[in-house]
């Protein structure tokens, strides 16, 4: 295995999540489209997805955050740094990661937003554990959260039945046991798939105007075939690489822990990896694609079962708008 030059390792030592209470399962759908249930849980694995109806981003990060803070007995004061992975933030400016320490009182921490879709969170994770190692920082809160109800166009069958609303968070804190927590990322970005997948409207290129509100261009598009098949390549190219880089076989792994857009592209990167489906983390039925949101509500989920023991090697993987994407080796250091 090839070695990082590190002082420590950044180890995830407390998980949390919030999801809405609000359900909407794939028959209210077909109350309002042209679909039907078995189209979508045949297509997608989504049976239904949580929507938030009254707040934002910052609402749902905020609970997620006070879950960890509260499961891991942690003072907000002692927190130093936090990272919201998001498409979705509250606002263009301030960002969410500020709204988030004005919410929690972590007078302490400095923090920002990081915009890679749904490799959000793996891309947040590696900027965040890379404030831990160096030494310098000591309590870092990576969290993916989206209100992806906000951005969703529901008279477009093609997107509206697909994702969800819901936030999770995970507290990264150094460890001089180097065998523990992140041990290793590939991520990429190829902005070339910038036509396939995005929110055309709102930003400096496209400002909101009565046309733009008009060609509903405030609202989320995507070629899903386009992105689908790129999707598959991509997932299963960068875990199969990461596997080999990082020295690990099928065997030697106990979770993959991918993001959560369409079972058959999990299926396809667990198939292309050589691992069993009882060794895959999988709630897209319940919550469908929460874009930064899916892989650490999958990982707090699958702790909090017990699933996770001490030393287990998981595969984090994801692929997203941009394009972006990639994989994250994690030795999971809790107990
Ligand atoms: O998370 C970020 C990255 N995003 C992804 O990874 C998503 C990647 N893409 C996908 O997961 C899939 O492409 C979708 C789930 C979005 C679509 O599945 P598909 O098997 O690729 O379907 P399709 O887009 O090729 O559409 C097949 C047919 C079309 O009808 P025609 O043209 O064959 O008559 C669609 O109009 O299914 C139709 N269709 C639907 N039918 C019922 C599309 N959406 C629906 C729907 N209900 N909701």
């Amino acid at each position: 295995m090839q070695k990082r030059n590190r002082l420590y390792s950044a180890v995830i030592t407390g998980v949390g999540m919030y999801v809405p209470e609000k359900v909407l399962d794939n028959k209210y759908f077909e109350s309002i489209l042209d679909t039907n249930d078995e189209w979508i849980r045949t297509r997608t694995g989504i049976k239904e997805r949580r929507v938030l109806e009254e707040g934002a981003t910052s609402l749902l990060a905020t609970k997620a955050v006070e879950d960890l803070l509260k499961s891991t007995n942690t003072d907000p004061m002692d927190v130093d740094v936090i990272i919201v992975a998001t498409v979705t933030p509250d606002m263009f400016f301030p960002s969410t990661a500020a709204l988030v320490q004005d919410n929690i009182g972590a007078k302490n921490a400095w923090g920002y937003d990081l915009s890679a879709a749904c490799s959000g969170f793996l891309f947040a994770m590696q900027s965040g554990a890379s404030l831990v190692e160096s030494g310098q920082y000591k309590k870092v809160i990576v969290v993916g959260a989206e209100k992806m109800s906000s951005i969703l166009d529901y008279t477009d069958r093609n997107t509206a039945i697909l994702f969800g609303d819901g936030a999770s968070a995970v507290l990264l804190e150094p460890s001089e046991d180097l065998s523990i927590g992140v041990q290793d990322s590939i991520l990429r970005t190829d902005g070339s798939g910038r036509d396939t997948l995005f929110m055309k409207g709102g930003g400096s290129l496209r400002p909101p105007t009565h046309e733009t509100v008009d060609n509903r261009e405030h609202y989320l598009y995507q070629d899903g075939k386009a992105v689908f098949k790129v999707a598959v390549k991509g997932m299963a190219d960068v875990s199969v690489e990461i596997m080999e880089k990082v020295g690990l076989s099928s065997n030697d792994i106990a979770y993959l822990v991918p993001h959560q857009a369409n079972l058959r592209i999990i299926d396809a990167t667990a198939r292309r990896m050589g691992i069993e489906s009882e060794k895959v983390t999988i709630n897209i039925a319940k919550y469908g694609n929460t874009t930064a949101g899916t892989i650490p509500l999958c990982l707090t989920e699958y702790y909090r079962d017990g699933k996770f023991k001490k030393g287990d090697n998981l595969i984090l993987a994801a692929f997203g708008a941009g394009y972006t994407w990639g994989a994250m080796h994690i030795v999971w250091g809790i107990d």
